[in-house]
């Protein structure tokens, strides 16, 4: 198989993960992306971990030339939101690249942002090149919905269930609100969207509709996750009052026109210290399904699961393909 040549748009954490997992595969890695600061100017083999040079440059986003560039795909790793990526797909699909993003919102774009999904549509379709985003939630969230209604003559309702670790590391607690005070909680993270509010309604939205039901309606709640017990945020180095906030809930309410619902109660906050990440789906339906995915805090799961989805995204038709057109995600364990 012909090795795919990498862009790395974004050189953070997930970027540099899929630079070392390229490198591990053979697939060249030709030009790498960053915002100005300390990385631009740095050669990505290094910034990536790997004990030599891989004589490619992160180059600063704003000014580099991408018309120059032969490449097979690019991988973007900067942020969740289509309007701070948007800038970045533009600059890549319209040098002909086909783009693999890992901000969550890019996963389902038409219903993230219509407006932003109909440009992406647009300069992907005019250079003839794929649109996809994937990571953790391909598996996870998405794929593993899709698989729990496939043994089902029946559906009248789906239901999805997660918790998320986020108090191991501050970044994560600070994103999920752990720690803050009540008055600070309710204006930053349930009034408005804040960090992670509004994308994770994307989830039984998407699957929803990659079952084929019509979304009519889709409402996302938030509120503070309270223990009546203080527990220990490693990540803030210090404990979180009983009462306090520890965490955010989401929940998510999806109507279709043919009177099935999908539900989600989504937990992204502290945890008890023996209790592992879950995504769950259930199907009440003709027969009933459930589909329970454990998953270990720390892993570098999403980095390699957009890496299965190189070959997928290269080879799908011109646009935004979800990756609930592309079929379930595979191991590239062979793909050396
Ligand atoms: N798809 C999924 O299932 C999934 C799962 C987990 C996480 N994520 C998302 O993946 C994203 C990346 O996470 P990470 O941990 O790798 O973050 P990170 O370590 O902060 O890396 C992001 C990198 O992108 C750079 N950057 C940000 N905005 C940019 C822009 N407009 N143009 C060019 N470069 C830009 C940052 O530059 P600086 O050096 O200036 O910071 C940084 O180097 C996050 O949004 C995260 O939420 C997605």
């Amino acid at each position: 198989m012909v090795k795919p040549r990498i862009v790395i748009y974004g050189t953070g954490r997930y970027g540099c993960d899929c630079v070392r997992m390229a490198q591990a595969k053979g697939w060249p890695v030709v030009a790498a992306f960053n915002r100005a600061g300390s990385k631009v100017g740095q050669d990505i083999g290094r910034l990536a971990g790997l004990d030599k040079d891989l004589g490619v440059i992160v180059e600063n986003a704003d000014i580099a030339d991408y018309q120059a560039i032969e490449a097979d795909i690019a991988i973007v790793t900067t942020s969740d939101r289509l309007s701070h990526n948007i800038e970045g797909y533009e600059r890549l699909l319209t040098a002909g690249l086909n783009v693999l993003s890992h901000g969550t919102e890019s996963y389902f774009p038409s219903a993230a942002d219509p407006i932003l999904a109909a440009k992406i549509q647009r300069w992907a379709e005019d250079a003839n090149v794929t649109f996809t985003a994937s990571g953790i939630w391909d598996m996870s969230r998405i794929w593993s919905g899709i698989l729990c209604a496939a043994p089902c003559i029946g559906i009248r309702a789906l239901h999805h269930a997660s918790r998320t670790n986020l108090g191991m590391r501050k970044v994560h607690a600070e994103l999920a609100g752990i720690g803050l005070s009540h008055k600070a909680f309710q204006a930053t993270r349930v009034e408005q969207a804040g960090p992670i509010g509004e994308l994770y309604k994307l989830v039984p939205w998407q699957v929803t509709a990659a079952l084929g039901f019509e979304v009519v309606k889709v409402v996302e709640r938030r509120e503070a996750m309270l223990f009546d017990r203080p527990m220990y945020a490693a990540g803030l180095g210090r404990d979180i009052p009983a009462g306090e906030p520890a965490g955010l809930r989401v929940l998510v309410e999806v109507t279709t026109a043919q009177g099935v619902s999908a539900h989600a109660h989504i937990e992204l906050g502290l945890s008890e210290k023996d209790q592992m990440d879950f995504m769950r789906w259930t199907v009440d339906g003709e027969p009933g399904s459930t589909v329970h995915v454990d998953r270990e805090v720390g892993s570098v799961g999403s980095a390699t699961s957009m890496i299965n989805r190189v070959r997928d995204v290269i080879n799908a038709p011109p646009g935004i393909q979800e990756v609930f057109r592309l079929g379930p995600a595979k191991h590239s364990a062979f793909d050396l």
